[in-house]
């Protein structure tokens, strides 16, 4: 799979001064998503207006995305942020008569922020157990009351993966509406959302998608999105932007006009990634991650993932400082990712083994020097 940074770098100006290594957090601009933000910039400088060309390429992102979870484009709405897509999914449910929401301790804290917000849903958190989140832990924690499960399919920390289609299996025998926040695996992680029986995912691009924060994806299932009526929607959720009626299918959970210029980023860097295939992209990035697993510990960094769930598409080193620590590899052009107390290294498939063994070495040489 080296082939793929063979045939993608030059793609990424900043890879030739900069090993980026932070796709879960921004992955590095590759030269059409940066033609396509031009793009739009010069559409409105040389043609004044450019309104029509601005919503086909809405369209055309929503193809896109629809078409990298395996749905259909009339099943994704276009939001401004996962946060967003969440507030929609929340503001929907009130049909269901039922009043309790689960989500796990491995979710994003915009998640929690979200349900702390709605006091009349009783709350309840799903606990991991060293790290890891067994299947009985959906099976304790869902009741027959539960209207909605929030999970992520990948934990924003240390790369922890769930089975998302045995989560689905438990969530809907226990009669429970299923949101999957996607937006640590979209883009490297291989997402079928009718294989798997999720009832609602969003990922937003600026992380693993190639993209700039201000536009994010939320799919909700056709026959569950014509059922609801969300109150967080406005005139991009109607059939019409001047008349009442709801739009069909998931773009009734649209408010108002979409951040165009992040929305032609999406477009160029979804159509690039589809262009490439994300199982190929998996493939790569497990491959050269396994090898920085071997190569840390041999370097005797402590890892931060626990033992279980699928393989991590990222290698997170415990480092009580790690801030401090990222700012250093930033001086030397190494661009990782702190949280907490680990440094997260996250590749893509513009990354080659040798540039996460760069980074270990780097980190390696200044635990030890402290
Ligand atoms: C897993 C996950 N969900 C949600 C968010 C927040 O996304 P947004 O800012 O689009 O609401 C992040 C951001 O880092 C994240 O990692």
């Amino acid at each position: 799979m080296e082939h793929l940074p063979q045939q993608y770098r030059h793609l990424f100006p900043t890879l030739q001064m900069h090993t980026m290594l932070a796709s879960c957090s921004q992955s590095a601009l590759a030269e059409p998503v940066s033609r396509a933000i031009q793009d739009y910039h010069d559409s409105l400088l040389y043609m004044g207006t450019n309104w029509k060309e601005a919503i086909e390429k809405t369209e055309f992102a929503r193809n896109e995305f629809a078409k990298l979870i395996g749905a259909e484009p009339d099943e994704v709405a276009i939001v401004p942020s996962v946060s967003d897509a969440l507030v929609s999914v929340a503001s929907s449910l009130t049909a269901f008569g039922k009043k309790h929401v689960v989500y796990t301790d491995m979710d994003f804290p915009a998640v929690p922020h979200v349900w702390q917000a709605h006091s009349d849903y009783t709350v309840s958190v799903i606990p991991s157990i060293i790290g890891v989140m067994p299947l009985e832990q959906y099976e304790t924690h869902i009741s027959d009351e539960t209207v909605l499960t929030c999970v992520p399919h990948v934990h924003y920390r240390d790369g922890y993966v769930q089975d998302i289609k045995a989560i689905a299996e438990i969530s809907q025998r226990k009669g429970s509406l299923l949101f999957v926040d996607a937006y640590q695996s979209a883009g490297h992680i291989p997402i079928d959302v009718k294989e798997w029986g999720v009832d609602m995912l969003a990922a937003g691009t600026r992380k693993y998608l190639l993209g700039i924060p201000g536009v994010a994806f939320l799919y909700v299932r056709k026959e569950l999105a014509d059922a609801l009526k969300p109150k967080a929607s406005a005139w991009f959720g109607r059939e019409n932007g001047f008349d009442g009626a709801y739009a069909k299918g998931a773009r009734r959970f649209q408010t108002g006009t979409p951040a165009f210029i992040s929305v032609y980023a999406a477009a160029a860097a979804l159509s690039l990634l589809n262009h490439i295939g994300v199982s190929h992209i998996r493939d790569h990035v497990k491959t050269i991650c396994a090898d920085a697993v071997q190569y840390a510990a041999e370097k005797g960094l402590q890892l931060a993932a626990a033992q279980g769930g699928g393989q991590p598409g990222m290698v997170a080193i415990r480092d009580e400082r790690a801030s401090e620590t990222a700012a250093l590899l930033k001086k030397k052009k190494v661009i990782c990712a702190p949280r907490d107390n680990v440094i997260r290294l996250a590749p893509h498939f513009y990354n080659t083994k040798e540039e996460m063994r760069h980074a270990i070495d780097e980190i390696a040489a200044k635990t030890i020097h402290k």
